[in-house]
């Protein structure tokens, strides 16, 4: 593996979440692998769970790790070609990529999308640059329309909680459901959940209000119901995310009826786990009566971050 933009960048996804869950048991099995290699950890938005998983994930594996805030500790960073940098942004990322490569062997980076320009954010403008000026391997810590370790925790997350279904000899039926935020948030987390579960053997739906249906481009042929309880119906496993229109880009549409989940809603599936990438929101998204309860498996899913972003880099150093 030379860079982790997708979850597609995984050749195969079962294989993988066996060797994270090796990990997982083992985390020091490769201690040596990154040594006297260094990570350098780029922000450009806030983080609590993708910098300090990468950052233990690195150090599992022996790294030394760099992380810099962008905007706030850094020069301000222009991409555009050919402009001329007569106001605030002092530094090209042509310069920046490159001289960022002479001090680190792997770039990994968050950017988020404005989530006002559809055309700029897919064009994904800054890891563009980055993957065309950087002379070393790029890790995705969520773009404008991907969130990839996200979506591969959430692959090791939900092998761990369908071990039943498997017994039982069926596919889990697994829930993709929207639900309300009062502020407008990208599309990359269920992006990459959608990806990720085009990729595993699962009996997938996304359920989410009318005006909210994902990239069809992304969601390809998923089923999705605009119903939530009749989605819900049987889950073994639902994720609950808030996202804003992508038709309407970037917008929040006023709802009716209620979306948050709560343990009424989950009367319905067959005592389903309830899993979020976090940070949640209580009580607009998920009740407290879910997230208290022995159906939440949010804190289990942000503890699989560490394994599966130390299952990339391992992948990248061994590439050398
Ligand atoms: N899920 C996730 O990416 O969390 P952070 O935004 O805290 O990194």
């Amino acid at each position: 593996m030379k860079n982790y933009l997708s979850i597609t960048d995984i050749p195969d996804l079962d294989i993988a979440i066996q060797e994270a869950l090796e990990m997982k048991e083992a985390p020091y099995a490769f201690a040596k692998a990154g040594t006297q290699k260094t990570i350098g950890l780029l922000f450009f938005n806030s983080s609590l769970r993708t910098r300090l998983s990468t950052e233990k994930a690195a150090k599992n594996l022996g790294m030394e790790v760099m992380t810099l805030n962008v905007n706030s500790d850094s020069w301000q960073l222009e991409f555009e070609d050919g402009t001329v940098m007569d106001a605030s942004k002092a530094e090209h990322i042509k310069e920046a990529a490159q001289v960022l490569s002479q001090y680190c062997n792997i770039l990994a980076v968050r950017a988020f999308p404005t989530l006002e320009n559809k055309a700029q954010d897919e064009a994904e403008v800054v890891f563009t640059a980055f993957t065309q000026y950087a002379t070393v391997p790029i890790v995705n810590l969520e773009s404008s329309t991907a969130h990839p370790l996200q979506g591969f925790t959430d692959a090791i997350t939900l092998f761990e909680l369908t071990e039943q279904c498997r017994k039982e000899g069926r596919k889990p039926k697994v829930v993709l459901t929207w639900a309300p935020h009062p502020r407008a948030l990208p599309h990359a987390v269920p992006n990459s959940f959608v990806k990720t579960m085009q990729r595993l053997d699962v009996d997938f739906t996304i359920t989410n209000p009318e005006g909210y249906d994902l990239n069809p481009e992304i969601a390809k042929d998923a089923s999705i119901i605009h119903n939530q309880e009749e989605a819900l119906k049987d889950a073994d496993v639902v994720y609950v995310k808030n996202w804003s229109s992508y038709v309407s880009y970037g917008t929040v549409i006023p709802q009716e009826g209620n979306w948050m989940v709560t343990a009424k809603k989950l009367e319905v599936t067959k005592q389903a786990k309830v899993m979020h990438c976090l940070p949640v929101r209580r009580n607009v998204v998920i009740a407290d009566n879910v997230l208290d309860s022995e159906a939440s498996a949010v804190i289990q899913q942000a503890g699989n971050r560490t394994w599966a972003a130390q299952w990339v880099l391992h992948k990248i150093l061994k590439n050398g």
